[in-house]
């Protein structure tokens, strides 16, 4: 069962989640991260590079989860530029540090191929950072998606398109396709740390750690990783069935 964490707020969340990064960081030079987009890892990756002075972090390398299809690598919404901001240069990383999938429509049939092709040269992914959509998506493997599919080529839902239209001017800028990891690729990072904060995430967040697994909820595809952390705050618990359970096994968690 993955470990789920009520932490009070989202700022003791992102710091709970710093310190899981962190720690494996320290414990692994060269770590292999899988970063996503989105505002659930932007308080996360600012923790992480306020400790970039006392924690070497310039051997790691990442991975995005996804990538618009159609937008410029330079726009400043597409995930590549995104990252740049966010991770990237806060962390003191070179940009070659970080890969990103390819979304240009040219060449969108080897993409997924290429990008699965990296992740192996790179020995493998060591943790996943993953946000959930409110349709339950984890990358962008909206409902439907197969439990074992591969980074490839897919269409956005209504809902997420609307839902990230806040970055662009407007939704009907939000590109329609994406390249995103598998949730099979995401399955064979060797760590997962997901996500939730904010009560609109609550019934997705339920549906993936209580619910059944089904591709109708891709998030719930977690359920099949040994090793994975669910970071959310209260209001993204609120729909959470075992929530008193969850807080009293952090409290008595084994050490
Ligand atoms: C982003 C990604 C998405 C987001 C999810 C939540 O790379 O793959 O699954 O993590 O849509 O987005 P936020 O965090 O903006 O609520």
């Amino acid at each position: 069962m993955a470990e789920v964490i009520i932490a009070a707020d989202e700022a003791e969340g992102s710091q709970l989640a710093a310190d899981i990064v962190a720690s494996l960081i320290r414990a692994k030079p060269g770590t292999v991260l899988g970063v996503a987009t989105g505002s659930s890892p932007l308080a996360l990756y600012e923790r992480l590079a306020a400790q970039k002075h006392t924690l070497d972090m310039t051997s790691i390398r990442a991975f995005a989860l996804d990538e618009y299809v159609g937008i410029a690598p330079t726009h400043p919404q597409s995930y590549r530029d995104a990252l740049r901001r966010t991770f990237t240069q806060p962390l003191g990383l070179s940009a070659d540090a970080v890969q990103v999938p390819d979304g240009d429509p040219e060449t969108l049939d080897r993409a997924g191929e290429e990008y699965e092709q990296k992740i192996v040269e790179a020995g493998g992914i060591d943790l996943q950072i993953l946000g959930i959509g409110t349709g339950g998506h984890i990358g962008f493997n909206e409902p439907g998606s197969s439990l074992a599919s591969l980074t490839r080529v897919k269409t956005l839902t209504p809902q997420t398109r609307a839902d990230n239209a806040r970055f662009f001017d407007s939704v009907d800028d939000v590109p329609v396709h994406c390249v995103t990891q598998g949730i099979g690729t995401i399955l064979r990072a060797r760590q997962l740390l997901l996500l939730a904060f904010g009560a609109n995430k609550a019934a997705a967040l339920a549906a993936a750690v209580e619910g059944p697994i089904t591709s109708s909820t891709p998030a719930s595809a977690i359920q099949l990783h040994p090793f994975v952390t669910v970071m959310v705050d209260e209001p993204a618990a609120q729909e959470l069935r075992h929530a008193d359970y969850y807080r009293y096994a952090y409290i008595h968690r084994p050490s």
